[in-house]
């Protein structure tokens, strides 16, 4: 790319400077041109007066000014505003105001106002003599001019990051000297898709239409194959689709082919950065709706040095052709649909840097070829079905790697434990694959890893020693899901013999550190770095001391850790997660300092004592779980100040008292759980008032009395209502229709899996869950939550009959009304149910069973005039109950598995750098309803991009 940015400045500099130098001071210039100047510069706003040199006779001297050696006009003007990367030093020296004094200026061959706040261009067409016109970043509005369609002898035109709108004027194909064509990150749209009449440009080397909001749609058209001089098509980013035209094989001149959206260098980068290419030679049609198969005849473009077609609907197999691009430095292929193997052929290609196929559906076994990629830094090959033994052939000349993704395939890492790699890794992320039984030796080895991701990994040891130095730059850290643990169990006997020996001087080591590496989390150097530790799910044991103080993201659940939760600093924390393990002691105090964290999960550990009340302070938490401890109390007002509080989880726990009016105040809130404590008094009628996005509402199993209200059919939302096991009387209210959630199956309650910020930040992803007793078995529900719908009135003193009205609830999975004081028939809709409906499951006995005053199918006892049932159809009924219950149960998971993966996914993020993934999974999920998130990031990434942008694009690499 260097090559053509060199060629170009060389081509304008041979036009232009032959005949132009401002050095030549024998000629002084026009004074009709000086006056126009004097004029354009009086209009302009030059808050750091960069137009200072702008004085005397001589117009040709002053700077960002040349002039003809031979005739003494001005021919060009160069005043961009040059991009240093500051960007308030960039807007200092923007120049602002209206430029049309230049309409004197005759002979203007060069242009170049890039980077300042312009108006009144609408002259432009009359600057015949026009070469080079560059006007981007320059906050320009409105249409293009028609009569720049009159620059006939124009070769580069960039108007890209302006708010030009309507559709590209058709007069542009006039310009058949054309090279470089730059209208990227503008709000053009057409009626027409591609406009045609770009084809007849046929000088064109360069064309970049990129992010026009998703303003050019449908195929491309295959004239395209007739732009033989193109290098660089970059049209990421809009909404094309079909198959790459047959025709664009004879762009065989093309050295970058780049249909993707991505940042070559794996580096810190924004994520619409994903889209920007600083390559001059590229054919860039990312992020856009392309399908079909990759053409073979990508093998004959020779020159290829990029192949990026990443974020398209490619399925297909590679083509084995690729391994004849042996320029090839750069192959991103991530987020198709391509199936089929890796082909061999691709450990040939010996200058490749960038290997990318991330989240396709490849299958077979990695080539052992590949370790052959002396050059290659980056290897992702995560999310696909790749399976086998990975061996140390593998990474054999592997020396520049850097970064190696094998996440989620199905590989098994075999190499022994002698074994030193030829690369320093900076990311290890092979979650899912099998790298244990033993913690990977060949990672001490390893000294720059800032991200390790090991989740999932088949590992069962204990944590080595040296791992401590090993990790010292870790940002991210995530072993969860293994069976680590802190020293072998004789380790542990023998020190229990010693503390009996030592006592002192076991305190005294323990001072210095010398514990286990979790004792020793919050000391160490670790605590420096460590952003997002995830622990999870091992059996690490033993107290903690302190906590790394960087840490925004901890999750050490699912371990066996005891004593009290350490004291320290929590005030950079954004998730908390220290469920099931054997916290003892109160909640200390020091969580109120947690300002910042959005989820704050205690649940399933020893915790007691009462819930501080200072734990109000913390505005920003959505999610509260301290259910399953044995805390006592009443649930103090403060707890009203949570205004985003979406998720409280108080369940299984010794609470008492009634509920405090101030809950009235959580009006975000989804999930109350309070289930199984000693709440009392009637259920208060303002939670059907004031908690209108309930979704899952259990008070089960608490002493609540009186009858149900009837505001509570307020709650349209409302998939779950528990009331079980309290001494409710009265009717079901007839009004239970207008649960809506529940009258159909497909629900849009995406959001139950993790928490979001009113202010649209972003958290790591937070599973809800819910306790659900079906059929007599209770089950904790987390992935597949959205799906669950529920009715648990059962163990109250609920009299009257069913009322007709639930049978509207088609969606309802679960219904319990067993245990109460119900009478008459069971409405014949339920009791008739034909077997495949979605509410099959409600034609179970057992959920009626205990109301003495029922009667009907399907329970046995008929009602008055009704033929008697004979016993066997019950028999029949219960068992085939079991089955149906695991079909639902698979149904549910079924549904759920789609999104859940999802948001599986988003436990990769991390907010504190922006990464290359993020870019994928922003484009991934700015289309629905998860875009709200990332959008408060991109739009400020996106205002920066704009102005940003030129040195990117004309800025050499
Ligand atoms: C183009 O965008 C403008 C403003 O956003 C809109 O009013 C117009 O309808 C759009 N035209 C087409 C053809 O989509
Ligand atoms: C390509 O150009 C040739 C000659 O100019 C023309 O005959 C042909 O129709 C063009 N092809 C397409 C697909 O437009
Ligand atoms: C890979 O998938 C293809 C279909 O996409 C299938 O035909 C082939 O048998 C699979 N190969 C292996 C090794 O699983
Ligand atoms: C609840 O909201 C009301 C009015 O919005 C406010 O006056 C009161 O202080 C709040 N109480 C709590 C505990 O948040």
């Amino acid at each position: 790319m260097r090559a053509l940015v060199m060629l170009l400045a060389l081509f304008f500099t041979i036009t232009l400077d032959s005949s132009c130098g401002s050095l030549a001071s024998n000629v002084s210039c026009l004074k009709n041109e000086r006056e126009a100047l004097i004029k354009f510069k009086g209009n302009l706003i030059d808050e750091a007066n960069r137009l200072r040199s702008w004085v005397g006779k001589d117009c040709c001297t002053w700077e960002g000014i040349g002039c003809s050696r031979r005739t003494g006009h001005v021919i060009k003007l160069d005043l961009r505003n040059q991009i240093s990367g500051d960007f308030e030093n960039f807007q200092m020296n923007e120049l602002g105001g209206g430029i049309s004094p230049l309409v004197d200026l005759k002979d203007l061959s060069y242009l170049d106002l890039s980077g300042n706040n312009l108006s009144g261009v609408d002259f432009l067409g009359s600057l015949k003599s026009l070469r080079y016109l560059n006007l981007s970043s320059s906050n320009l509005v409105g249409k293009v001019p028609h009569n720049l369609g009159n620059l006939s002898r124009l070769q580069y035109l960039d108007l890209n990051s302006n708010d030009l709108v309507g559709p590209i004027p058709n007069t542009l194909a006039r310009l058949t000297s054309l090279t470089v064509l730059d209208l990227s990150f503008n709000h053009f749209n057409d009626t027409i898709k591609m406009p045609f009449f770009i084809c007849n440009l046929s000088s064109l080397s360069v064309l970049k239409l990129h992010s026009n909001d998703h303003g050019f749609e449908g195929p491309l058209p295959s004239c395209m194959g007739n732009m033989t001089q193109l290098t660089v098509l970059d049209l990421c980013y809009n909404q094309f689709t079909g198959e790459i035209p047959n025709s664009m094989k004879n762009l065989y001149s093309l050295r970058i082919f780049d249909l993707s959206s991505n940042d070559f260098s794996g580096e810190i980068v924004s994520p619409l950065y994903g889209c920007i290419r600083t390559s001059l030679e590229e054919l860039n049609l990312g992020v856009n709706s392309f399908t079909g198969q990759l053409p073979n005849y990508l093998g004959e473009f020779k020159n290829l040095e990029r192949l990026l077609i990443d974020y398209n609907s490619f399925s297909g197999p590679l083509p084995s052709s690729l391994g004849r691009l042996s320029y090839l430095r750069e192959l991103d292929a991530s987020y198709n649909q391509l199936n089929g193997s890796i082909p061999v052929g691709l450990g040939q290609l010996s200058n490749l840097q960038f290997l990318d196929l991330y989240n396709n559906s490849l299958n077979g076994t990695i080539p052992v070829g590949l370790g052959q990629l002396s050059n290659l830094q980056s290897l992702d090959l995560s999310y696909n079905s790749l399976g086998g033994m990975v061996y140390e052939q593998h990474f054999t000349t592997l020396k520049s790697l850097k970064e190696l993704r094998f996440t989620s395939n199905s590989l098994v890492i075999n190499v022994s434990s002698q074994w030193v790699p030829p690369f320093q890794l900076q990311v290890l992320k092979m979650a899912s694959c099998t790298l244990g039984p033993q913690f990977p030796p060949w990672l001490q080895t390893q000294r720059h890893v800032t991200e390790l991701d090991m989740s999932n990994a088949s590992i069962s040891d204990i944590m080595p020693n040296w791992f401590e130095h090993m990790s010292s730059c870790i940002w991210i850290l995530d072993i969860s899901n293994n069976h680590m643990r802190e020293k072998g169990e004789r380790g542990r006997e023998r020190e229990k013999w010693a503390e009996e020996e030592e006592k002192k001087e076991e305190k005294k080591k323990t001072e210095e550190g010398g514990g286990g590496w979790t004792e020793k989390l919050g000391e160490t150097q670790i605590k420096v770095m460590l952003s997002v530790l995830r622990l999870s799910s091992n059996k690490f044991d033993g107290p903690l001391s302190t906590l790394p103080s960087s840490t925004y993201t901890l999750d050490l659940s699912n371990n066996l850790f005891s004593g009290p939760i350490p004291m320290g600093n929590y005030s950079g924390i954004e998730f908390l997660a220290l469920s099931n393990n054997h916290f003892s002691g109160v909640i200390p105090v020091s969580l109120c300092s947690a300002a910042t964290t959005g989820i704050m999960d205690l649940s399933k550990n020893h915790l007691s004592g009462r819930i501080p009340r200072c734990l109000g302070n913390l505005g920003r938490l959505i999610v509260l779980d301290l259910s399953s401890n044995s805390l006592h109390g009443q649930i103090p007002n403060s707890l009203g100040f949570l205004q985003q509080l979406g998720y409280l989880h108080l369940r299984n726990n010794s609470f008492h008292g009634e509920l405090p009016l101030s809950l009235q105040n959580l009006t975000s809130i989804r999930t109350l759980d309070l289930g199984e404590n000693s709440f009392m008094g009637v259920i208060p009628p303002w939670i059907g008032d004031k908690l209108s996005g309930l979704v899952f509402l259990s008070l089960q199993s608490n002493n609540f009395y009186g009858s149900i209200p009837v505001q509570l059919c307020h709650l349209s939302a409302l998939q779950l209502l528990n009331l079980a096991h309290n001494n409710i009387t009265g009717d079901i209210p007839s009004c239970f229709q207008n649960f809506t959630a529940m009258v159909a199956l497909e629900h849009a309650n995406f959001m139950g899996s993790f928490g979001i910020g009113a202010a649209g930040d972003f958290y790591d992803p937070y599973d809800d869950k819910i306790d659900l007793t079906t059929k007599g078995r209770e089950q904790e529900y987390t992935k597949i939550l959205q799906y669950v719908t529920s009715i648990d009135l059962s163990a109250n003193r609920i009299t009257g009959e069913i009322p007709e009205g639930l049978t509207a609830l088609l969606g309802l999975l679960n219904l319990n009304l067993s245990g109460n004081h119900l009478a008459g028939r069971i409405p014949e809709k339920i009791g008739r149910i034909p077997t495949g409906n979605q509410l099959q499951t409600l034609d179970d006995w057992s959920i009626y069973a205990g109301n003495d005053g029922l009667c009907g199918a399907p329970l046995t006892k008929s009602c008055p005039g009704d033929e008697p049932t004979d016993d066997g159809n019950r028999q029949v009924l219960v068992s085939e109950g079991n089955k149906k219950d695991d079909e639902t149960e698979l149904l549910w998971f079924c549904a759920g598995v789609g999104p859940g993966f999802v948001v599986g996914l988003l436990g990769f993020f991390c907010t504190l750098y922006f990464k290359r993934k993020w870019r994928h999974l922003y484009f991934q999920f700015v289309e629905d309803a998860y875009g709200r998130i990332f959008v408060a990031i991109v739009v400020r990434a996106n205002r920066l991009r704009k102005k940003f942008h030129p040195q990117r694009q004309i800025g050499e690499e």
